[in-house]
């Protein structure tokens, strides 16, 4: 994380325990996010079978979903793991993706499956689509868990999906705002809270 985002964060190192939560709705219960993983669990596994995909993560967001969803899974994986910066602690997509780790293992001539926790403008999975499909793996599909209802987004093929939300700025699950929220087991929203 770069200094000036760590920084912002701290700010929010005030969030007490009695209190952290406060201020959040929930939009997708522990149990409905968990019975979607074990439906997209099997999909996976079925599509997969005989072969031994490389699951790509996509840092830090992702780390939740895949954790969940690879023990779901009945097939053998590889993991690899990206971090991709694209917002720094902001609500709004700054337009700029950079690769800040890449993946460590060649990927050419393999199965790979980006695991994805959302897709908002689309951008960032655009870019690493592209990205990784210039490195010549044999196929690639995207699990995504959310895909939010924005207008103008970029174009991907989805080949498995979690939930559609509408445009609201969502935390937990892995997902954050200013690196905080990350360990809810729920995902929820919040309106002019910050
Ligand atoms: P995109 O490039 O606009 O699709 O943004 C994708 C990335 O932005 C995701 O992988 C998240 O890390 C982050 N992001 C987008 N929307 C949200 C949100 O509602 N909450 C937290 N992070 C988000
Ligand atoms: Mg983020």
């Amino acid at each position: 994380m770069e200094e000036n985002n760590l920084a912002k964060s701290n700010l929010k190192s005030n969030l007490q325990p009695k209190d952290w939560r406060n201020g959040i709705k929930v939009l997708l219960s522990e149990e409905v996010i968990q019975k979607k993983i074990k439906e997209l669990a099997e999909i996976i596994s079925k599509d997969y079978y005989g072969k031994n995909p490389i699951l790509v993560a996509v840092l830090k967001g992702s780390f939740i979903f895949i954790a969940d969803l690879c023990r779901k899974l009945t097939i053998p994986v590889i993991f690899d793991f990206m971090a991709v910066s694209s917002y720094g602690d902001s609500m709004v997509s700054s337009g700029v993706v950079r690769i800040t780790k890449d993946l460590d293992y060649s990927i050419e001539n393999k199965d790979v499956l980006i695991i994805e926790d959302i897709i908002d403008s689309g951008r960032t999975l655009n870019y690493l689509v592209k990205n990784i499909k210039a490195r010549n793996p044999k196929s690639i599909e995207i699990c995504a868990l959310l895909d939010k209802d924005v207008p103008g987004k970029f174009k991907n093929k989805i080949k498995y999906k979690g939930f559609d939300i509408p445009n609201k700025f969502v935390v937990g699950y892995g997902l954050d705002y200013a690196e905080n929220y990350r360990n809810l087991p729920y995902i929820g929203y919040i309106e002019n809270n910050f």
